[in-house]
């Protein structure tokens, strides 16, 4: 009866349910429970299973350079981050709202460990998250348009819930890159949200594009609605060791 149970579960892709259903057969705590209570069980497990292969999914598809998990971010008050502000981006209701956050901070201060973490917890909430440092898909860009992948890329970053635009403003960019950017932008203004990270402070984004009226064409557009996080303190990357890193 059980053997015949198991097999009509895994009929029915409910491999979890069976797998748990098999190992906890025997464990006498399982088996006193009333049967709603094990059906309970066995349902949140295969809850619980689904949603974790999913985070999973989401996590590998957004292409994390790190996966740091949100409890471990650093508070001290040399860092200028606002717990309570955090507190609100880590509920992510703000992501696909169109609602942005911009991070800037010198070099090692933390801000992709943090993006990445809020990009994680997107994950967790089911959001569709992209990854993507901004020299790297200024690159892509370019090489889209010589084979014909172009509006296949940028509905890729044009769809997803949650943008997150690492080492921006590393480079000044080109007219085409800037209109490109603005496509982007535009695209995604006011119905997806952003992750921008810069070592720049905002108000120096303007000299990145190369056209003035671009540039507040799409300033305008990263503004609104944004939060904003600038870190300070002393770089996290640590002391230099003899080890390569
Ligand atoms: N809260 C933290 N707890 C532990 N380690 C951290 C924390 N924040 C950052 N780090 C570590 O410090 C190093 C630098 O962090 P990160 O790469 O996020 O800096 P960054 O501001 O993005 O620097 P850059 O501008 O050069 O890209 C990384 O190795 C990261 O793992
Ligand atoms: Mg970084």
């Amino acid at each position: 009866m059980n053997q015949e149970n198991i097999k009509k579960l895994k009929q029915l892709n409910l491999s979890n349910m069976a797998s748990y259903y098999q190992d906890y057969n025997d464990v006498k705590e399982f088996m006193t429970l009333d049967f709603d209570s094990r059906l309970a069980v066995l349902l949140d497990f295969e809850i619980n299973a689904r949603h974790n292969k999913k985070i999973a999914s989401l996590a590998k598809k957004a292409n994390f350079k790190m996966k740091p998990d949100i409890t471990t971010i650093d508070f001290s008050p040399e860092r200028n981050l606002n717990r309570e502000l955090f507190s609100v981006l880590s509920s992510c209701t703000w992501v696909g709202q169109g609602k942005n956050l911009v991070v800037s901070g010198a070099t090692g201060t933390g801000k992709t460990y943090i993006a990445s973490a809020l990009g994680y917890r997107a994950c967790m909430f089911n959001y569709k998250v992209s990854y993507i440092r901004v020299p790297r898909l200024m690159l892509d860009i370019n090489i889209s348009k010589s084979d014909n992948s172009y509006n296949k890329l940028m509905n890729k970053y044009k769809n997803v819930d949650l943008l997150i635009l690492d080492d921006f403003g590393l480079a000044k960019m080109t007219a085409a890159e800037t209109r490109d950017f603005l496509e982007l932008i535009e695209d995604r203004n006011n119905i997806k949200s952003c992750i921008i990270i810069s070592q720049l402070p905002i108000n120096n984004w303007y000299d990145i594009f190369f056209d003035p009226t671009l540039a507040d064409a799409i300033m305008d557009r990263l503004q609104s609605n944004s939060y904003k996080i600038e870190l300070k303190g002393p770089s996290k990357r640590g002391i230099l060791t003899n080890n390569i890193d």
